[in-house]
C-alpha cells in the first residue's frame, strides 16, 4: 500500500471523531495516516461532515436530525454480502463485461475504487484486484472495511486478494511498470444523479457532498486503454453518455447502469 496522494482535489477537510475515549490512540493513527484533522468529542463541536470511529467501524457522518448516512464499508453483511451470495456470479453483466468466463479470473485494477463494492465482487469471483482511490476520506473507509473483512472467515480469503493503493489513478497508471499491467481496468467515476431529490439514495447524497463530481474522468480512459492488457470496462448510469465520448466495442445493460467494454485484445 502506498501513502496517500497530496491531492485533496474533491475532498473538503473532514475531521475525525471517536465515539468513546479508549479509541483515541487508534483515531490518532488513522488521522496521521490519511492527513485528516482530529475533532473534539462533543457532537456540537463537530463540523457538518465528519468521520466517526466506533468499536464497530469507521463511518462518514453528517450532522443534523434528517442527515443521510452514516456511510461505512461493509463487506461482511448487508447488500455486498447479499450480492456475493445471490448476485449471479460470473453470469451477471458486470462479470461478463470484465471477461470472466470459464478460464482463469482476470487481474484487475479498479481505478476508481470508491467504497469497493465492485472490487469486492471481482475479488469474490477469484480476481486479484488493485483498488485505487484518491480521496483520503474514502480510502480510510475502505481500509477500515478491508481490515474487518480480513478478520471474518467468510470474507478473509476474498479481502486478501484486494490491495488498496491510495493516490490519483492518472499518475499511478502513467507510472505503471510493464510487468504490473493488469488484464482489465475498471472505471466507475462519479456521475451527477439525474434527480437531486429524496429519490437519490441517502447514502449517495452524502457521498456526493463529500467527494463531489469526478469532472476529470474523461482523461482516465486513454490512460486505461494504454495500461490494460485486454480490456477496459466503464460503468455508467443508463442516461450517461460514453466516457470521453468514445464508442465502446460492446455494452452490457442492467436496470439502471451500463457497462461499456473497450476490447484491446480478446480474452
Ligand atoms: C462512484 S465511486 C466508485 C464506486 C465503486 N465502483 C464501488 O463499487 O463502490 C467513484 C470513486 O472514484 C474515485 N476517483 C475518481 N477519480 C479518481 C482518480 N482519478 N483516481 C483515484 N480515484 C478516483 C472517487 O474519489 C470516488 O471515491
Amino acid at each position: 500500500m502506498t501513502g496517500h496522494s497530496s491531492s485533496t482535489l474533491h475532498t473538503p477537510s473532514i475531521a475525525l471523531r471517536v465515539s468513546a475515549p479508549h479509541l483515541r490512540p487508534q483515531a490518532h493513527a488513522i488521522a496521521q495516516r490519511w492527513g485528516l484533522p482530529l475533532a473534539g468529542d462533543a457532537e456540537a463541536d463537530a463540523p457538518e461532515f465528519f468521520l466517526l470511529l466506533s468499536d464497530e467501524h469507521l463511518a462518514l457522518c453528517q450532522k443534523g436530525d434528517d442527515a443521510p448516512g452514516p456511510v461505512f464499508v461493509d463487506f461482511v453483511a448487508g447488500t455486498v454480502a447479499h450480492r456475493r451470495k445471490f448476485g449471479g456470479g460470473k453470469g451477471q453483466p458486470i462479470a461478463k463485461a470484465a471477461g470472466f468466463g470459464k478460464g482463469k479470473a482476470p487481474t484487475i485494477i479498479d481505478a476508481t475504487a470508491g467504497l469497493g463494492r465492485d472490487a469486492f465482487l471481482f475479488a469474490s469471483l477469484g480476481s486479484e484486484v488493485r483498488l485505487i482511490e484518491r480521496s483520503p476520506v474514502v480510502a480510510a473507509l475502505l481500509e477500515d472495511g478491508l481490515r474487518r473483512a480480513l478478520t471474518d472467515p467468510e470474507t478473509a480469503a476474498i479481502a486478501q486478494r484486494m490491495h488498496l493503493l491510495a493516490g490519483d489513478a492518472a499518475s499511478l497508471l502513467m507510472a505503471l511498470p510493464e510487468a504490473e499491467r493488469p488484464d482489465v481496468i475498471y472505471l466507475d467515476p462519479m456521475f451527477p444523479p439525474r434527480q437531486k431529490s429524496a429519490l437519490v439514495k441517502k447514502e449517495m447524497r452524502l457521498f456526493h457532498s463529500v467527494i463531489g463530481e469526478d469532472a476529470d474522468a474523461d482523461a482516465l480512459l486513454p490512460l486505461a486503454l494504454q495500461s490494460a492488457r485486454e480490456r477496459v470496462v466503464v460503468k455508467r448510469p443508463d442516461y450517461a453518455p460514453w466516457l470521453a465520448g468514445r464508442k465502446p466495442t460492446l455494452a452490457f445493460a442492467t436496470k439502471k447502469n451500463r457497462f461499456d467494454v473497450y476490447v484491446i485484445k480478446a480474452l
